[in-house]
């Protein structure tokens, strides 16, 4: 089987992180959100897959080149941004007409069990097969209307504040019949949400497939952090710590946590519950650590507490500084010693940052 894992999107949401690196290689649980997914579609025999990208298609191809986890790996490379629809249609010289594919939305983690959704898909006799997902609020998703024998008769892309026709979303992973690219219009961007499942709907060939597995959107910070933690309680093993990791004496871990390797824990700090910690980052002495996650060689100098925050890659954070809740600190930054950054900040790459934040800001 074939499969299109939809990898173009700007990812404007996940600012300022996602101007260094695309959303779909930021890393959950030191693992790149991308590899969590070639491992799976792998798992389920998948043996070619084509990458529909655009924004920072040379980052994927460098990284990945011609084969993955044992599947083939074309690349779909947009001259404009296709959007969902669009690049799809584009991907279809990759694909054939031959039989079923799946196409996945890059940016979210699942464990939806993929040959479940096919089975539903070959029962009947639809041109898609989405998965299905209940969620407390779903505006900020695409939207379906499901009869028993599992027919979307309705499909709404983000409908306004209780407008929409139930709590069961469209999660991003389909199951399509070749007969879709007749549905989309060559050589123009075309969003499959607003203009082809509607139709589809209309027309008894959508059909809907519930699944309670693992789900999650990392688009905002908020879900990514929430991603890692999920995750986090989800493995067996509690306690992760890598090659090359030295805890320093007097320092407490509080599980779960993941350390990757040739991180320094300095003495007296104070790591986790849910720490994140990637390659080559070094805590000094007396750190707090909470309910973060730290992206590879950062430092975090002695005395200083970061709580509910990400921080990005090489980023410097000085003696006594602390980083509050829902704080996204970009790649390379520096924020000097002694700062308190208040709840919410971002701050863009490579900025350095003298004085306190006070209040919920953007510093670019
Ligand atoms: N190749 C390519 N080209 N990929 C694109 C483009 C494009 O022009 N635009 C978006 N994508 C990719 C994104 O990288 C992402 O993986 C996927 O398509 C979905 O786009 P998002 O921009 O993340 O959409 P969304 O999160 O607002 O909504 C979508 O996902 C929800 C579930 O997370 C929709 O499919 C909703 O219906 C759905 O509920
Ligand atoms: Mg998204």
């Amino acid at each position: 089987m074939k499969a299109i894992i939809l990898a173009g999107g700007i990812g404007t949401r996940l600012r300022p992180l996602s101007c260094t690196r695309p959303k779909l290689l930021f890393p959950i649980l030191n693992k790149p959100l991308l590899d969590w997914t070639f491992e799976r579609l792998a798992e389920t025999g998948v043996d070619g897959v084509t990458l529909a990208v655009k924004y920072m298609a040379e980052v994927f191809m460098q990284r990945y080149g011609e084969s993955t986890h044992g599947m083939k790996l074309s690349y779909s490379k947009e001259k404009k941004p296709m959007r969902t629809g669009g690049a799809i249609k584009y991907a279809e010289e990759f694909i054939g007409h031959e039989e079923p594919f799946l196409v996945l939305n890059g940016d979210i983690f699942s464990t939806i069990d993929y040959t479940a959704l096919l089975k539903k898909h070959k029962e009947s006799n639809a041109v898609a097969t989405i998965a299905l997902y209940r969620v407390e609020d779903p505006s900020r998703y695409g939207t379906v209307k499901l009869t028993e024998n599992s027919q979307v008769t309705q499909f709404i892309e983000k409908a306004p504040l209780g407008q929409a026709p139930s709590n069961l979303i469209n999660a991003g992973v389909y199951v399509l019949d070749p007969k879709i690219f007749n549905y989309i219009p060559a050589g123009q961007p075309v969003s499959i949400e607003h203009e082809v499942f509607p139709k589809l709907a209309k027309e008894g060939k959508l059909f809907g497939h519930e699944f309670k597995e693992i789900w999650i959107d990392i688009g905002k910070p908020a879900d990514y952090l929430r991603a890692n933690r999920i995750l986090l309680d989800a493995e067996p093993k509690k306690r992760f710590l890598g090659k090359d990791v030295n805890v320093e004496e007097g320092a407490q871990i509080s599980d779960p946590v993941r350390v990757d390797a040739g991180v320094n824990v300095g003495q007296n700090s104070r790591i986790g519950p849910y720490a994140v910690i990637g390659r080559d980052v070094v805590l000094g002495r007396n750190v707090t650590l909470e309910n973060s996650v730290v992206f590879p060689e950062a430092t975090i100098s002695d005395n200083a507490s970061v709580r509910g925050a990400v921080i990005g890659e090489g980023t410097t954070i000085g003696r006594g500084a602390e980083i509050s809740e829902g704080c996204v600190i970009g790649d390379y930054v520096t924020i000097r010693d002694n700062v308190t950054i208040s709840r919410d900040v971002t701050v863009c790459p490579s900025k350095e940052v003298t004085e306190n934040v006070p209040e919920h800001k953007r510093i670019i």
